[in-house]
């Protein structure tokens, strides 16, 4: 399957992908990024100024990876744009009759393009007149060819089962629709410069976090010899804290919960004791101070916690940090998702795992 593409000289698919990131992003921003008027420019939406300012709700659907990228977009498009935005699971959109509305710009995600449940519910959506535009990675794809405009990656082949570059880049996609939807409506010409110099600085960033390797492969072998690793995060850190999960499980097979931080004391905080260490997504941003009150309230029962954020807490709330860059607030979600990926991945080397093609998963799930 990746005849034309070979691990160029890395061990695993995996490493390769996770280190093209600050190419991949670079090449989904490319020739769409407008200094002048701080806009995106997004032709293969096929749409035009009216229509976009016409749209009232968004409602993003993906599956697995591609869903959690789809909670980070649509944070950013209600945030930039202010339009009411939420992400479901594809698999579940499509069996629960839901009301298709014509004021909904309808988004469905895939990295392969030939997801069945995505592409059926893109079918159902078409169906009842929705219209539904594709951020999809694999040119003619089958949902890329279903949709009615979309916004291509361009991060080139994904071989590993477990998504990386797709994921950060169909971030990057949702940051670039945000300021595409947002400097028709209420966005202000200073914040789309902000978010445009911000992403301009994201593949740069990339690289620094990308050179912590050595740090986080030595993290990866003090953490994977436990049962069970719990990830929260809050608002923009939940969705990370969800894919860091998924990508542990997923190539280490070690279990992994993940929950919003306010949610713990309701529940999984019964888990929480030296067998079971948090990683913490913990970004400089509102919710800092109730972010930093958690982590004394894990440490206090006993547990063990790996923070990811921009700055060292104090060893009283953290057992190890990785300190990534700081770019602009609403792009935090892909510089934190990076450390995560690498750490998923050299727990999975540190336990022997078959990286690259976990057992009982398929890259593209083509069958129900
Ligand atoms: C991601 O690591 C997983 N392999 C999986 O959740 C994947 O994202 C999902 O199956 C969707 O795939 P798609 O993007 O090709 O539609």
């Amino acid at each position: 399957d990746a005849g034309h593409y070979d691990t160029g000289g890395y061990e695993h698919y995996l490493l390769k992908e996770i280190s093209e990131q600050p190419e991949t992003i670079t090449r989904t921003m490319s020739g769409r990024l407008d200094e002048r008027f701080h806009v995106a420019h997004l032709g293969g939406l096929n749409m035009d100024a009216r229509e976009t300012r016409s749209f009232r709700r968004v409602k993003i659907i993906g599956c697995g990876s591609a869903y959690y990228s789809g909670q980070i977009g649509a944070q950013l498009i209600e945030e930039l744009a202010r339009i009411p935005s939420d992400a479901e699971p594809a698999s579940e959109f499509r069996y629960r009759n839901p009301v298709v509305d014509p004021d909904t710009l309808y988004v469905a995600i895939s990295q392969s393009g030939e997801t069945y449940d995505t592409l059926a519910a893109v079918q159902e959506l078409k169906r009842k007149g929705g219209r539904v535009i594709g951020i999809v990675n694999a040119v003619g794809s089958a949902i890329a060819r279903e949709v009615d405009g979309g916004i291509y990656l361009h991060a080139g082949p994904e071989v590993s089962v477990a998504s990386t570059k797709a994921f950060t880049s169909t971030a990057v996609a949702f940051a670039l629709l945000a300021l595409h939807l947002g400097r028709v409506r209420d966005l202000s010409p200073a914040d789309g410069r902000r978010i445009v110099e911000g992403l301009r600085r994201l593949p740069g960033h990339v690289e620094e976090v990308l050179a912590q390797d050595d740090k986080i492969a030595e993290l990866a072998q003090k953490y994977a010899g436990h049962a069970g690793m719990m990830f929260v995060g809050r608002v923009r850190g939940y969705p990370v804290a969800r894919e860091g999960a998924q990508k542990l499980k997923e190539i280490s097979y070690v279990h992994a919960e993940a929950y919003p931080a306010s949610e713990l004391k309701h529940g999984p905080l019964a888990l929480i004791g030296p067998e079971m260490p948090t990683v913490a997504i913990v970004p400089d941003d509102e919710l800092l101070d109730k972010n930093l009150t958690t982590l004394g309230e894990i440490r206090a029962r006993g547990g063990r916690v790996l923070m990811v954020g921009h700055r060292e807490p104090g060893p009283k709330l953290a057992d190890d940090v990785i300190v990534i860059p700081k770019n602009e607030i609403e792009l935090d979600p892909i510089l934190l998702t990076i450390p995560l990926q690498l750490l998923a991945y050299h727990a999975a080397v540190a336990l022997g795992r078959d990286v690259d093609k976990p057992r009982n998963l398929a890259k593209s799930v083509t069958v129900e």
